[in-house]
């Protein structure tokens, strides 16, 4: 599969939900730069007043780049209109991982913020169950990485902090903390995993993403997808 192509279109589908006046919440990752290119476009062919709220500093750049303008939750009173993100996995049920990109916490903050959150992958995210290809990253303090490592292996998971590329040492997330990658394999119940990692002392958030989409608008070469929960 042409995995740009796919993602070029659903990124061209996602800038169609927009309308003028609108706050939304930016993804990080690939496939949510393609929207907010186009995003940017409709922003600049209809000078539409659009502000968004960046889930990371990558978003921020991307959204930038575009001419996006960009606020935060202390500048709006009310909750977001949309928000898009890209994902790891995507289960029949419409729950997700996330978190590749190290971003997982401001990610879920802005998606539970958004009445609509809309979740922009390409086929190869669609799993048959949560924890088959992505592991669940977690961030943590980083002066508690170890004991949580204990905690994780007690659960059943194989866990190691993530090390950065073309950086020596943990990735630092841009809130400061570090990231455990916790492979649990497929995962049965990801309501009760989720509470379970969150009730760890030590960790700021999980990437496991329950009960919040919206639709999924799924990229193949042929076209796109969308489904729609419930
Ligand atoms: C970022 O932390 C992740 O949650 C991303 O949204 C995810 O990795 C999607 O990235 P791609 O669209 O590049 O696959």
């Amino acid at each position: 599969m042409n995995h740009d192509l796919a993602k070029m279109r659903v990124g061209k589908e996602a800038a169609r939900y927009l309308e003028d006046g609108m706050v939304i919440g930016l993804g990080t990752g690939s496939t949510t730069a393609y929207a907010i290119a186009e995003i940017g476009k409709r922003v600049r062919n209809e000078s539409l007043q659009i502000r968004g709220i960046p889930t990371s500093s990558s978003a921020e750049i991307n959204a930038r780049k575009n001419g996006i303008s960009i606020c935060t939750f202390d500048d709006i009173d009310d909750r977001l209109d949309l928000a898009f993100d890209g994902a790891d996995e995507v289960s029949p049920d419409l729950n997700l991982i996330k978190g590749r990109g190290a971003a997982h916490t401001l990610e879920k903050l802005v998606a539970s913020q958004a009445r609509r959150f809309v979740v922009l992958v390409d086929q190869s995210k669609m799993v048959d169950n949560l924890g088959v290809t992505a592991p669940v990253p977690i961030e943590v303090i980083p002066s508690a990485a170890s004991v949580i490592l204990r905690q994780l292996q007690t659960l059943g998971a194989t866990a190691s902090i993530r090390y950065g590329v073309r950086k020596d040492g943990p990735v630092v997330t841009d809130l400061g903390f570090w990231i455990i990658d916790a492979d649990f394999g497929p995962i049965s119940n990801p309501s009760q995993l989720s509470h379970t990692l969150l009730e760890i002392p030590g960790v700021l958030d999980h990437g496991i993403f329950f009960g919040l989409t919206t639709e999924v608008i799924v990229g193949a070469e042929s076209g796109i997808e969308v489904i729609q929960n419930g």
